[in-house]
């Protein structure tokens, strides 16, 4: 595992994008994971500049999202397709047809997951995964448990990560219930990962990661069974 510390938020948003930007330059049609949420929304800014300025391309990148609320329509301006659409895709030149995250509306969650999870696989694995982590270490929403799945599954949220995002929402009673995830199956199989971790909430999580113990009360230490992980984090995660 690499650990970055950085300064602060920017310069782990800098240095994420750096990484990212490699992966794409050296694969121009690789295939990337992408997260949601407040910390890698200025990683996908440094992106879009650099696309902006013509030193990146992303004509032939494939992208597949790791979690969605469910229920949500793809047009609520809290589902992960609304955020991803305004935070990223449509500041970069992808092809939307390219760009996947699982569908909220389905009747059929578990058929929609196995489907999800065949797509990665037919399109040769994931080349990149970027994470962030929740304050409970959650990854995706493989949220702490004391079994963990690992195809990509319908799941219930804790109340811990209902509170987390309600700062999103108007009220906590408007957070979905339940959310599709990525199973931490097609996520370890990615060839690389990129987690990125920021703010003084995260350090439990954090600390935990980093410790090498593996446990399903933080699933994000599941990570030190992979080869090739970068943790980029900021100080104040780091000292907490
Ligand atoms: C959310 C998402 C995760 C994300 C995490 C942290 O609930 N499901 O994929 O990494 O929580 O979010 P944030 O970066 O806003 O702290």
């Amino acid at each position: 595992m690499k650990l970055f510390i950085t300064e602060n938020y920017d310069e782990m948003s800098e240095l994420g994008a750096r990484i990212t930007a490699s992966v794409v330059t050296l694969k121009p049609d690789c295939v990337l994971g992408l997260a949601t949420g407040s910390t890698p929304d200025g990683m996908y800014s440094a992106l879009a500049r650099k696309c902006d300025a013509g030193e990146l391309d992303f004509s032939k990148v494939v992208t597949y999202n790791l979690d969605e609320y469910y229920p949500i329509k793809p047009d609520n301006d809290q589902s992960y397709r609304y955020f991803m659409d305004k935070h990223l895709f449509d500041l970069i030149n992808i092809d939307k047809a390219n760009t996947h995250v699982l569908n909220g509306t389905v009747e059929d969650p578990a058929a929609e997951c196995a489907a999800y999870d065949e797509a990665i696989e037919a399109a040769g694995g994931i080349d990149l995964q970027v994470l962030g982590i929740g304050v409970n270490g959650h990854i995706g929403f493989n949220e702490p448990d004391s079994e963990l799945i690992a195809a990509t599954h319908l799941t219930g949220l804790t109340e811990s990560t209902i509170e987390a995002n309600s700062r999103f929402f108007e009220s906590a009673n408007d957070v979905p219930r339940h959310a599709l995830t990525m199973g931490l199956a097609p996520i370890m199989k990615a060839k690389k990962i990129l987690i990125l971790i920021s703010g003084k909430n995260k350090h439990e999580a954090l600390m935990g990661l980093l410790s090498g113990k593996i446990t399903p009360s933080n699933p994000a230490t599941m990570l030190a069974m992979h080869s090739d992980v970068t943790v980029i984090c900021d100080k104040a995660a780091y000292e907490g």
